[in-house]
């Protein structure tokens, strides 16, 4: 447990030059992928972030050996001669069933612990079972254990995903590299981060086509067409669009270097429709406002819709709009307990099951704030860089999940941010 606490003071101006680092959820799945190619693979643009470590464990418990040089992370994965994960960690992070397709694709089994629910919902995994089921693999349950395994090999087939769920697809793409024969993903998800996935295991020799649109197709290869790869992971679009709303915020101009600006089309489009200017270059995106923050309707949807991991921050600049801003929650069922804290700090929003009415404020006011997850803790921060006074985001380990040293770049942004010890503030 992190014991750390993070410390604003508000009124501040971002401004400046900011890079991001790889997408958190792009280099999880990149790192299960590796244990496709049975040897050493090479995965650049890496975050320095907790949930990579804890993936790094996953990797370890299995038999590999990873190996970080800055960014850059080396995971052998010759030596794997397990196919379990324990419930210590997927409890920790339950991106750890990503490896789940992974292992079905080299071992045509796998042992993992079932997650349990989560802040921001139930985040069921039927939809793993049901495309896994598909390609052949039998499901047993026992004593809280997944158990996948593959009495008659796996055979290629064609699934009609119900919802475009991120980690069904990625887990069925990567069990479906070695099916025998043609495997149709219908309705997939079509983050960039698929994307990504989909142009390593090319790399690996897979044959994935299609992916980044709802039609992903694979032809299957033996599991010893499959070789390691060295692949560099695409830049965060979420770490971006949290610091183009900090630009938003406090006016900016605020620069993000790392991004390719279509990833973040949505997020742009509704930074436009709220008052702000901005500017896109083949891999920055820069923000700036001089009118008032104007009110916009948002409702989540998978991508290329408005990603969930961007509501918290949007609803932050929705609470200083002119007006009335209604924000839809489509993706997880429970993901409103950011406006909770934020009303503590003055905003006025009104929850009617998955709809937050947002009604401006002038100002919010600085307090001590809990982050509920990951994205509501990056929207503390940059609330008490808004508010009047001091705010003390606590329960940093939400935050180092996902962005890598957010507080310095931030400082290095301008705002007036520090680290200091729980004790240091409490009691
Ligand atoms: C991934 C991202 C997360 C992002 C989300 C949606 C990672 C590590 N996490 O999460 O940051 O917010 O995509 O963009 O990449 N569902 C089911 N059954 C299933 C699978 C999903 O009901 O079998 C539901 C979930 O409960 C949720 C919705 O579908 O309500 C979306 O989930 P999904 O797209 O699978 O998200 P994750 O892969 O968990």
């Amino acid at each position: 447990m992190n014991q750390e606490v993070i410390i604003v003071r508000g009124n501040h101006t971002l401004t400046g030059d900011v890079s991001v680092a790889g997408a958190k959820n792009s280099a999880l799945k990149l790192m299960a992928a590796a244990l496709l190619g049975q040897g050493a693979t090479t995965l650049h643009n890496v975050p320095l972030i907790s949930d990579i470590e804890i993936m790094s464990e996953v990797l370890e418990r299995l038999g590999a050996a990873v190996t970080r040089d800055g960014h850059t992370l080396t995971i052998d994965t010759s030596a794997v001669d397990s196919c379990e994960t324990p419930y210590e960690l997927v409890s920790k992070m339950r991106a750890s069933i990503s490896v789940l397709g992974p292992l079905i694709g080299r071992f045509g089994e796998a042992r993992v612990a079932m997650p349990g629910g989560c802040q921001i919902g139930a985040r069921k995994i039927d939809m793993h079972l049901v495309g896994l089921e598909a390609l052949g693999v039998a499901f047993d349950v026992d004593h809280g254990v997944l158990q996948a395994t593959t009495p008659h090999g796996m055979r290629g087939a064609h699934v009609y995903l119900e919802f475009p769920s991120v980690g069904a697809t990625e887990n069925m793409l990567m069990a479906s590299v070695t099916a025998e024969g043609h495997t149709a993903i219908e309705n997939a998800a079509c983050e960039p981060e698929i994307e990504d996935l989909a142009n390593m295991l090319n790399a690996m020799g897979a044959k994935v086509s299609g992916a980044g649109t709802s039609l992903i197709e694979i032809e299957g290869v033996a599991l010893d067409a499959l070789h390691p790869c060295e692949h560099t992971c695409v830049g965060d679009r979420i770490e971006a669009g949290t610091f183009l709303v900090g630009g938003a915020l406090t006016g900016g101009p605020v620069t993000v270097h790392g991004i390719d600006p279509a990833f973040l089309r949505m997020a742009i489009m509704k930074l436009r429709a709220m008052g702000c200017e901005v500017e896109c270059g083949p891999d920055w995106v820069r923000v700036s406002r001089s009118e008032p923050l104007r009110s916009v309707d948002i409702q989540t949807l998978p991508h290329p819709g408005f990603p969930t991991d961007l509501q918290a921050q949007f609803m932050l600049l929705a609470a200083l709009a002119d007006d009335v801003s209604v924000i839809t929650e489509n993706v997880f069922e429970n993901r409103f307990m950011f406006a909770a804290e934020l009303m503590r700090m003055g905003a006025d929003v009104t929850l009617d099951d998955h709809h937050a009415i947002v009604r401006g404020v002038s100002e919010l006011e600085g307090a001590p704030v809990s982050s509920t997850d990951l994205r509501a803790g990056a929207a503390l921060v940059l609330a008490g860089i808004v508010a009047d006074g001091e705010t003390s985001v606590h329960h940093l380990e939400h935050i180092d999940r996902g962005y890598e040293d957010y507080a310095g770049k931030l400082a290095s942004l301008g705002a007036d941010i520090r680290r200091v010890p729980a004790d240091a503030v409490v009691g």
